[in-house]
């Protein structure tokens, strides 16, 4: 009897342990505060179906969070490190606590368009960045697309002049507090998700943002005009926390890391038609008037707000100013 007995404890121990492993597959917590008809939530929704077809979907769950639900963008860093959430992808104007160096991206004027942009995400300053918050605990598994920056407002933007003493949403990045300072405009660091209720109660006058949050936000339903200036950049990081990455047993992680390439190679692939389709349905909508710029115009812009550049050389680096500028060509 003792045999058998201890016979049926050992079979019971592996049927626990069994049951123990199909009903605790890996968590993986993707949150981020856009819609899910934009390129990044379209990159999030791609990556949890390839993680399922993909030989770990038995044993790794991913939960995507769209919308600011789980937390917003201020939070969720800290959640990551905390070991709460396991993926977010913020947008690189929102890493400022953690490394001075991808402020690059939010310098006004600094990229002529997407191409520029993903030549210098390739480049070997590009790749470096991904690394920049390694001391901190977090890891950067590559870049998302969205696009170039448009400005939204109550009254109609032509030259600075015009944004003169109005107040303008920003993210929270001092790059950007300067940019519009340049312009004598008031910038206030606001939550994308506070962002709409504050242009509709008209306690803000603008904002600044791609055409594809400007239209799965519903800002062009309170802002009477758009400036297509193409001043900045809205483009993203995904993020990990290099303990929980690094932690990932030996045969999960490189199917985690080709899903995440994948889903990226896809999100980018459909940034720029996304934001040409929401122009369009913005267009279509006639309730904001798109105001395109004559060079002169433009050039307006880029005087007064390109000496921003010079207050943050220090800080992000003039090599890598440099060889962001270099990938213009
Ligand atoms: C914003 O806060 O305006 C953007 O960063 C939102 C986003 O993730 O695109």
């Amino acid at each position: 009897t003792l045999k058998i007995g201890s016979l049926t404890a050992l079979a019971a121990g592996i049927m626990l342990a069994g049951s123990a492993f199909a009903a605790d597959p890996i968590t993986i917590k993707f949150s981020h505060v856009v819609a899910e008809n934009t390129p990044k939530g379209q990159m999030a929704e791609k990556f949890k179906a390839l993680v399922e077809q993909s030989s770990v979907g038995d044993r790794v769950d991913v939960e995507v969070y769209p919308n600011s639900q789980l937390y917003g963008d201020d939070q969720v860093l800290e959640a990551m490190l905390l070991g709460d959430v396991q993926l977010a992808a913020p947008s690189l104007s929102k890493f400022q606590k953690y490394t001075d160096q991808l402020q690059v991206f939010d310098l006004p004027f600094l990229f002529e368009d997407m191409d520029a942009v993903e030549r210098f995400q390739n480049s070997p300053t590009g790749k470096q960045l991904l690394t920049s918050m390694q001391d901190k605990g977090l890891m950067g598994l590559g870049y998302q697309h969205n696009g170039l920056k448009q400005l939204s407002a109550s009254e109609p933007l032509r030259v600075p002049e015009d944004a003169a003493g109005k107040k303008f949403r920003i993210q929270t990045s001092d790059v950007l507090q300067a940019q519009f300072e340049a312009i004598d405009a008031v910038p206030l660091k606001k939550p994308f998700s506070e962002v709409f209720i504050l242009l509709q109660t008209g306690a803000i006058d603008g904002q600044e943002n791609t055409y594809s949050n400007i239209y799965s936000q519903k800002f062009y339903e309170v802002q009477p005009y758009i400036t297509e200036s193409n001043h900045g950049l809205i483009d993203y990081m995904v993020v990990t926390s290099d303990r929980f990455w690094n932690g990932l047993p030996d045969d999960v992680r490189p199917a985690l890391e080709k899903a995440m390439q994948e889903a990226l190679a896809y999100g980018n692939s459909i940034a720029s038609q996304e934001n040409q389709e929401a122009k369009q349905a913005i267009v279509d909508s006639g309730k904001s008037e798109i105001i395109e710029l004559t060079p002169e115009q433009r050039q307006q812009w880029v005087d007064a707000m390109k000496p921003v550049w010079n207050e943050f050389s220090d800080e992000i680096g003039q090599d890598v100013i440099d060889a962001a500028q270099a990938a213009n060509n």
